[in-house]
């Protein structure tokens, strides 16, 4: 009986909110119908993760596998999975791709609906939790849970990818480099010879960076608190740095001035509702477009005068950089395959499972772009 046959899982699982992941055996059915079991090989470690974690999250689950940022080999398909097979190389996707529903069939958004209800619950499009731990189930997170070396995905959550990658550089194509080139390339569409001012150079923001420099950008400008980021900044592609704390007077009067008019495009990589209006109101007037891209905290919103958007200028947001995953990962993929952008410089720190917890404490004290755990 294939529902009774359980594997043994090596997990990092939150067990309750604000208490650091303990690393546990735990038990992981078999994929089921339209399910595919991935061995995970490596996995970053996102703001998001320690967001959950930390019980600010409304809608976070304990006890929970969190993770959604990994890269790893099919090693079992369930029954009507005719896309994937054993062997193929694969990232899971937090936002799915089914192709069929509304969502998906409009080609205006990538916020595929096809199991969002489930995912948002915890559990598989079936209702239920393939991991458990003492026999008591433990819930998935965002349809992924890659803090496990082996995880069980919806294959339509698949991005099937080349075979012969590092993992430990791929996997950040799962979260933090999708949202920040997408953003750029699928939402804000930036074309050749527009300026461009980044807000927040972090990993989002540095790949914000290097897709404007991809598609062409005249002046990409980088604005950060922390004279540290500038060196990697400028490596990425960033021309002119502004560190808001050493100008003189209002910042958005600066970057207006210094752009000549105001951006064509700008990027919020931050999470800050403040700086998401300095954002809107630096671009220019008439056609300028500002993109929100970080995560506001629950329950904070944003503000300016609405007569910033009668005027012409134009506010945005991103979800994993409005990406169709199992259409467009495998592309950027290959774009790091090319060296059409650079995502070894990003990965700062890589480790073992069992030092998940550093990981965070690399995050929460800046010390990283990104730490990715190895398996
Ligand atoms: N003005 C300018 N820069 C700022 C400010 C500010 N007020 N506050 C913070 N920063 C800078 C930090 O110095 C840092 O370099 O923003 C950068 C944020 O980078 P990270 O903390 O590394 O975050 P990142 O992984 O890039 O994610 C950014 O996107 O995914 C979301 O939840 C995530 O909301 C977060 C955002
Ligand atoms: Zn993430």
């Amino acid at each position: 009986n294939q529902i009774l046959r359980v594997m043994k899982v090596k997990a990092a699982v939150a067990l309750e909110a604000g208490k650091p992941l303990t690393i546990e055996t735990v038990d992981l059915q078999p994929p089921q119908a339209g399910e595919v079991l991935v061995e995970i090989k490596a996995t970053g470690v996102c703001h998001t993760d320690a967001y959950t974690l930390s019980g600010k999250d409304p809608e976070g689950l304990f006890p929970s596998i969190l993770g959604h940022e990994g890269a790893g080999v099919v090693v079992e398909v369930g029954k009507n999975v005719k896309s994937l097979k054993v062997g193929d190389c694969v990232i899971p996707l937090y936002i799915p791709e089914c192709r069929e529903c509304e969502y998906c069939l409009s080609f205006k958004t990538n916020l595929c609906q096809a199991i969002r209800v489930t995912q948002g619950k915890g559990v598989m499009p079936d209702g239920t939790s393939r991991f458990s731990l003492d026999g008591k189930p433990l819930y998935h997170y965002m349809g992924t849970s890659t803090f496990a070396n082996y995880t069980v995905v919806p294959e339509i959550a698949l991005a099937k990818i080349p075979s012969d990658v590092p993992f430990e550089k791929v996997c950040y194509i799962g979260c933090g480099v999708t949202t920040g080139i997408g953003a750029v390339i699928n939402t804000a569409k930036v074309e050749a010879g527009a300026n461009v001012i980044v807000f927040g150079l972090g990993g989002i923001g540095l790949n914000v960076i290097q897709a404007c420099r991809m598609v062409g950008a005249d002046m990409i400008i980088g604005v950060d608190i922390n004279n540290s980021k500038k060196a990697i900044a400028s490596k990425f592609g960033m021309t002119h740095f502004v560190n808001p704390k050493e100008i003189e007077g209002d910042l958005v009067s600066y970057l207006v001035e210094l752009t000549k008019g105001g951006a064509d495009y700008t990027f919020e990589c931050i999470g800050n509702v403040n700086v998401m209006r300095q954002a809107l109101e630096s671009c220019h007037k008439g056609w300028g477009v500002s993109t929100i891209v970080g995560v506001a905290g629950a329950g904070e919103e944003i503000s300016t005068r609405p007569f910033q958007l009668v005027t012409g200028r134009v506010w945005k947001g991103t979800a994993f950089g409005g990406a169709k995953g199992r259409t467009d990962v495998p592309k950027i993929v290959e774009w790091y395959q090319s060296g059409k952008i650079n995502i070894d410089d990003l990965i700062t720190h890589v480790m073992p499972l069992e030092e998940i917890n550093t990981a965070f404490d690399l995050m929460h004290k800046g010390e990283s772009i990104r730490s990715v755990i190895t398996f």
